[in-house]
């Protein structure tokens, strides 16, 4: 008697998982159905992205005009230029305009060698190849030239500002040494190690336009501001400016509307006031007078691209604006 009921005790988990896996299967059916609808939407909206698959071809295959693509972007910041605004604004836009953005590690590295970089365009066609939608990524690095492996360029995009608010915005604290008044100090000083000596190399924001060649760091080095313009007119789309956001994002917004369609009234009715009580940095004017003539071709730079953006502005508007 005990050991009958015992047996049927024993038969309850056996009944309850046949009971539990007809009901599971009995679920799924439905999920296959829908998941056959979804493959076939997928199928559909690849064709909407036909352009995707030049995305696999190697180089000598594609055209000329086909050495960019466009869809897939780069935003690949300099520090201390406020791309976390546009990185925000990115993985805000994906949702509406149908994109997904990839956050890339290893940013802490920017100057990378040839293995590393081609490491860094092995991940991006990696990711591309599991996504069957437009991407877009970002990481500090400087300039990887896609091209010289054989593969499709992204389209770059950055974001600067100006040289001397940028370095300003690296000085170490408030109180003592490392109040901005030493910092400052430090900077006009001949001899020490916070100011700025020609012919040495620095993170600042050309080499992220130049290139990963040693002498893109260097300051003040002709060189390398010419071929960070170069970099520019041929891979960065837009290059924005902190300082400009406004313009920066309508600029991004009609020259690349497939990712940032909408960009400028989200920015406006989302982040705006989060923006507006920031203050620009107050730095003595004998200090920004010493510095731009130190940071020759850091302004150089800055000027050309914002001469760059508000061009590109122009003629978005045709040329009413001019009269
Ligand atoms: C990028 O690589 C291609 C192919 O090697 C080369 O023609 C081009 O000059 C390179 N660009 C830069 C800026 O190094
Ligand atoms: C940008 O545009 C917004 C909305 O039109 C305005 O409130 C803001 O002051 C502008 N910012 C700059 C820097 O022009």
């Amino acid at each position: 008697m005990r050991a009958k009921l015992k047996l049927q005790w024993f038969l309850v988990p056996l009944i309850l998982t046949l009971y539990l896996s007809g009901f599971f299967l009995y679920k799924t059916a439905p999920v296959q159905v829908i998941a056959v609808r979804t493959t076939s939407h997928t199928t559909q909206a690849s064709i909407s992205f036909a352009p995707l698959r030049h995305v696999t071809k190697s180089l000598a295959e594609l055209d000329k005009m086909d050495e960019i693509s466009k869809n897939f972007l780069f935003f690949n910041h300099v520090p201390k230029c406020g791309s976390e605004v546009l990185i925000l604004l990115l993985q805000k836009m994906q949702g509406f305009n149908n994109f997904r953005h990839v956050r890339l590690k290893g940013g802490s590295k920017r100057k990378l060698n040839r293995l590393q970089q081609e490491e860094l365009v092995e991940e991006f066609y990696d990711i591309l190849r599991k996504q069957p939608v437009r991407l877009s990524f970002d990481r500090h690095t400087y300039f990887v030239n896609f091209t010289s492996f054989d593969k499709q360029s992204p389209t770059y995009i950055n974001l600067i500002r100006d040289p001397i608010d940028k370095i300003v915005s690296r000085s170490p604290g408030k109180n003592g040494k490392g109040s901005n008044e030493y910092y400052y100090k430090c900077l006009m000083k001949k001899k020490g190690d916070c100011n700025f000596k020609n012919g040495l190399s620095y993170d600042l924001s050309i080499p992220y336009f130049c290139g990963q060649d040693s002498r893109c760091m260097i300051l003040n080095n002709d060189w390398a501001l010419k071929t960070a313009k170069e970099n520019v007119q041929r891979y960065f789309e837009v290059v924005g400016v902190l300082e400009e956001l406004n313009s920066t994002l309508e600029v991004l917004e009609n020259k690349l509307p497939n990712f940032f369609k909408g960009v400028q009234k989200h920015y406006q009715t989302y982040l705006l006031s989060n923006f507006k009580n920031k203050k620009p940095i107050k730095v003595p004017n004998r200090i920004r007078k010493k510095l731009k003539d130190t940071l020759r071709t850091e302004y150089d730079f800055y000027d050309w691209i914002k001469g760059r953006l508000f061009g590109q502005l122009q003629i978005l508007y045709g040329d009413h604006q001019s009269h």
